[in-house]
C-alpha cells in the first residue's frame, strides 16, 4: 500500500487538484466571496432537481434553524430525530427553542422506525427529521402516512446523500428536506447548507430569514477557501508523520475553521444565521454537476465491500443494498475499536466522528442535547461495534482492495462468532 496515499473519511474527501485549484482561484477572486452568480445558479438548479423553493445558508445547521423559525415552531414543542445522530441536529432544534426527543434506531438500518417515532408522540410533537443515515434511507412512506395522520411536519435530513437520476427513490417525500455541503457530506462546497421547501407559505418566510442573515467575515472565507490548499499539501504526508504535524499547526495558527466547537460539544448553538458565501456556492455547484458521477462511484465502492464481505462473510446490514450510493459503509464487530488502532499502522484511518456516541461525536455531553443514557439500547450497542468504510469520491477501488486485503487479517469472519 502507498505510503502516500491514506485510506481516510476525514482528511478532506472531497478535494481533488482540481478541487484545490479551483478553491485557490477563487481566494483570488475576493469579489465573488460574498455574493454572486453562482449563489443563484446552485438554487435554480437544486430547485429544479429537488422539486421545492430554496434557501441557502452558511450550514445545514443553520439551514434547520432557519426552517423551524420559517414554521415558526413554539417555545417547549418537540421536534423527534433519532438518536446516532449529529450533535448539530439537537443544537439546532434548541437554538430554535424546541425540544429534541430521540426515536429508536433500526440496526440494521441506523434509521429511526415508524414505529419507534409513534412511540415517541406526545401532544407537544410538531415535527420529525427522518436521517438517512449514510445513505441508507429512512422510511418515508410510513413517516408521510403517520405524519399526515397526526398533521406533523416531516423533514429529510438528506445531509449524507442527495438522489439522482438513479434515487434512492424514498428520498423526497418530505415537507422540507435538510441539505449539508460540508466537507465530508454528499457533496461539498467546504461549508453550507440548504432547505429545500415543498410548503409555499413556509418558503415565503424561509425567504425572508435567508434576506436577514447576515455574510461571514470576509477572513472567515479566507480560512474556508484554504482548507483544499491544506489537506492537499498534508494528505499525502500524513503516513510518514508529517501530515498531522502540519494540520496541527494549520489549527493553532486558526488557518483552518473547526467543524464544530467546542461550545456545539457542550449542546448549545447561536440561533444567528449566515448566508452561503457564492464561494461555497460556487464550490458545491462544481460538484452539484458532477452528482451522479459522484453518487456511481460511491455505489461501485458499496457493491463492492458488499460482494467482498459477502464472500468473506463479514458482520453486515442488511439495509445495505448494492444500489446505494452510500456516505460510507458500516459494519459491526465486537472489536471495531481496536481494528481501527491496529489499522492505523497501515496509513488507514477509519475514525469519523461516529463512533463511540449516540450524540456524536464522542464527548457531546448528553444532558444539555436531551440525550438519556439507556434509552437507546440499540444505538448504544451499535455505536460501539460500528466500523465504517469510505466510499467518499477520492476513496479508489485500488484503495478498496488495499482495505479488503487489510481487514481479512484483522477481521473475524463468522457473522457469528461476532455479533
Ligand atoms: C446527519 C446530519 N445532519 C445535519 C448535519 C448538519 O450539517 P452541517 O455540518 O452543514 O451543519 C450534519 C453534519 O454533521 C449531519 O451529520
Amino acid at each position: 500500500m502507498s505510503l502516500l496515499s491514506p485510506i481516510h473519511h476525514t482528511f478532506a474527501p472531497h478535494v481533488t487538484l482540481s478541487y484545490a485549484l479551483r478553491s485557490i482561484g477563487l481566494l483570488l477572486m475576493p469579489w465573488k466571496w460574498q455574493r454572486g452568480r453562482d449563489r443563484e445558479i446552485l438554487r435554480h438548479s437544486l430547485s429544479d432537481a429537488l422539486h421545492g423553493d430554496v434557501a441557502l445558508f452558511a450550514s445545514g445547521r443553520e439551514a434547520l434553524v432557519a426552517l423551524f423559525k420559517a414554521m415558526h415552531l413554539k417555545a417547549g414543542e418537540e421536534v423527534i430525530v433519532q438518536s446516532y445522530t449529529c450533535v448539530v441536529v439537537p443544537n439546532a432544534i434548541h437554538a430554535a427553542g424546541g425540544v429534541p426527543v430521540y426515536a429508536e434506531i433500526d440496526r440494521e438500518t441506523l434509521n429511526l422506525t415508524a414505529e419507534s417515532v409513534r412511540e415517541c408522540l406526545t401532544p407537544r410533537t410538531r415535527a420529525v427529521i427522518c436521517q438517512h443515515t449514510f445513505g441508507i434511507p429512512g422510511p418515508t412512506a410510513e413517516l408521510r402516512t403517520l405524519c399526515a395522520e397526526k398533521h406533523l411536519t416531516l423533514i429529510e435530513d438528506c445531509a449524507h446523500v442527495l438522489p439522482d437520476a438513479s434515487g434512492p427513490a424514498p428520498i423526497g417525500a418530505g415537507d422540507f428536506l435538510l441539505l449539508s455541503f460540508g466537507r465530508d457530506k454528499a457533496i461539498s462546497g467546504i461549508t453550507g447548507g440548504a432547505i429545500v421547501s415543498k410548503q409555499s407559505a413556509v418558503s415565503a418566510l424561509l425567504k425572508g430569514e435567508e434576506a436577514k442573515a447576515r455574510g461571514l467575515s470576509h477572513l472567515h472565507i479566507v480560512r474556508l477557501l484554504l482548507y483544499p490548499l491544506v489537506y492537499l499539501v498534508s494528505r499525502p504526508l500524513i503516513g510518514v508523520g508529517i501530515g498531522k504535524a502540519i494540520l496541527q499547526l494549520a489549527r493553532m495558527i486558526g488557518a483552518l475553521v473547526p467543524i464544530l466547537t467546542a461550545t456545539e460539544k457542550q449542546g448549545q448553538m447561536s440561533p444567528a444565521l449566515h448566508a452561503l458565501p457564492n464561494a461555497c456556492a460556487a464550490l458545491t455547484l462544481g460538484e452539484w454537476k458532477k452528482l451522479q458521477k459522484i453518487n456511481d462511484h460511491r455505489r461501485a465502492l458499496t457493491q463492492f465491500f458488499l460482494e467482498e464481505g459477502k464472500e468473506q462473510q463479514w458482520p453486515m446490514l442488511s439495509g445495505v443494498t448494492g444500489d446505494l450510493p452510500l456516505q460510507k459503509f458500516p459494519l459491526f464487530t465486537m472489536h471495531a475499536e481496536e481494528i481501527r488502532q491496529k489499522l492505523k499502522k497501515q496509513n488507514i484511518h477509519l475514525h469519523d466522528g461516529w463512533t463511540g456516541c449516540v450524540v456524536c461525536p464522542e464527548g457531546v455531553d448528553f444532558d444539555p442535547v436531551n440525550y438519556v443514557p439507556g434509552s437507546d439500547p440499540v444505538a448504544e450497542a451499535a455505536c460501539e461495534q460500528i466500523l465504517s468504510l469510505p466510499t467518499h469520491p477520492t476513496m479508489t477501488l485500488g484503495q478498496g482492495r488495499s482495505l479488503v486485503r487489510a481487514l481479512s487479517e484483522v477481521l473475524p469472519s463468522s457473522p457469528h462468532a461476532d455479533r
